[in-house]
């Protein structure tokens, strides 16, 4: 295999075989092909795009490329899992975990960190004073056995070639290709065990995929991938052209994640939290169908179990679940609405880069995170507000950032006088 043979046939349009693809990237993922090769190969797939055939092969030779995780076999149970492709206020797995764990079904999960304005489960969970997200895999087991839920780092060696490729296409432009997203989430979840999978997929400006079209696409190569593995696999096609619930930021979108199990989260999120765990209940060993999961769900949340063993899971990972002890922003300040009228629109993306801005999020790796900073969003699409009304709150780390914030997050609110067109959360089910 010549990489640059490779390159040029794709650059062409040719359909290369499953074995050359697989030999490239197992030999980037040995450092025996150069950074600038792949990144051209990655930028002929953007122009090119790969075939089903192809794009399994890059996801079974990314999982190839390092080690695999069984949890559901060594808890002797089916594993589930689920994965979000990133948005702004995503605070899902948080709630969702605990939630499934209550009604029986282990949830272990390897999440990310955020980058750019989207937001990272592990750097939410750090927000919590003492939280560790660095478990050995005989922990996360032993925690699984014992409470039901752990959430932790993606472990050094587990898909080591998405590692590599991932913080490439990062600085190459190349991030937003289907083939390429797809086989880096589908490979993380095949390599942790997952036999059935729950895919929130996101549409809207705050996510990858501008639209529902574009989310459409990505599902359905997830879906495919998933089926050429063996897996079952779910996509939920969900809104993320407005922030997700009311918080962005680490400490208080834990906050909004523990109000939900408690059962007063804000409506868009529970409903999108309680739908993922019905699915999840159904998928697993329980025996049960996506109504019974999401009864089982309803009361694990009202009953208080759901809430007891959230304090469990963050108190066996070292952190101390008392929302008092989560660390807070010295200045708030209110954005106001300008006038009377309906929020026609609330820019993802605006307030994802607002709360970026403010030190909830880091521009490049080495970035350091505040957990106190972010944003409130209290009036969302479809609400009506009057002239001063509250809109938002700032959370800031000092004055200038405070007023920038404030800025950014009005101008991402549209007031208008029609009523925007109804939308829920979940958009379309795909399976
Ligand atoms: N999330 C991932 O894990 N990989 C991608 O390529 C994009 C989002």
């Amino acid at each position: 295999m010549r990489p640059a043979d490779l390159i040029e046939r794709k650059r062409n349009g040719e359909e290369l075989p499953a074995a050359e693809v697989a030999e490239l990237v197992l030999a980037y993922a040995r450092d025996e092909v150069p950074d600038y090769q792949m990144a051209a190969f990655c930028m002929a797939v953007y122009f090119r795009g790969m075939t089903p055939g192809e794009t399994f092969a890059l996801t079974q030779a990314m999982i190839a490329s390092g080690d695999t995780l069984d949890t559901g076999a060594a808890l002797g149970r089916k594993g589930v899992d689920k994965h979000s492709t990133g948005g702004v206020g995503d605070k899902t797995s948080i709630a969702v975990g605990p939630i499934v764990a209550a009604c029986g079904v282990p949830l272990g999960k390897m999440s990310g960190r955020g980058l750019g304005h989207t937001g990272g489960t592990l750097d939410k969970l750090e927000a919590i004073p003492g939280f560790r997200v660095e478990l050995t895999t005989e922990e996360m087991v032993a925690q699984l056995r014992d409470i039901g839920v752990a959430i932790v780092g993606q472990s050094a060696n587990l898909v080591p070639a998405d590692k590599k490729l991932y913080a490439l296409r990062d600085v190459t432009a190349t991030v937003d290709i289907v083939p390429l997203i797809a086989s880096s989430i589908m490979s993380k979840k095949i390599a942790a065990g997952a036999d059935a999978i729950v895919l929130d997929v996101k549409g809207g400006d705050g996510a990858f995929m501008k639209t529902l079209d574009e989310a459409s696409v990505l599902a359905q190569e997830m879906l495919e991938l998933g089926r050429r593995a063996g897996k079952e696999v779910t996509c939920l096609l969900t809104d993320m052209d407005q922030p997700l619930g009311r918080a962005v930021g680490n400490a208080l979108e834990i906050r909004e994640a523990l109000d939900t199990v408690r059962g007063e989260g804000p409506d868009d999120f529970t409903e999108l939290v309680l739908d993922a765990c019905a699915r999840l209940l159904a998928y697993s060993d329980l025996g049960i169908g996506r109504e019974e999961g999401r009864r089982r769900a309803e009361a694990a949340v009202a009953d208080g179990s759901a809430h007891d063993t959230y304090g469990r899971w963050i108190r066996a990972q070292g952190g101390d679940p008392d929302p008092r002890v989560l660390p807070e922003a010295p200045i708030r300040r209110t954005v106001t609405a300008p006038r009377d009228g309906i929020v026609a629109r609330l820019g993802a993306l605006a307030v994802g880069v607002a709360a970026l801005e403010l030190g909830a999020g880091r521009r490049t790796k080495e970035d350091a995170i505040d957990p106190a900073v972010g944003v409130l969003c209290f009036a969302k699409r479809g609400d009506t507000v009057l002239a001063g009304d509250d809109l938002a709150e700032v959370h800031a780390r000092d004055e200038a950032s405070a007023k920038g914030a404030v800025d950014a997050v009005l101008a991402a609110y549209t007031i208008a006088h029609e009523v925007p067109a109804a939308r829920g959360i979940v958009l379309e089910v795909i399976s």
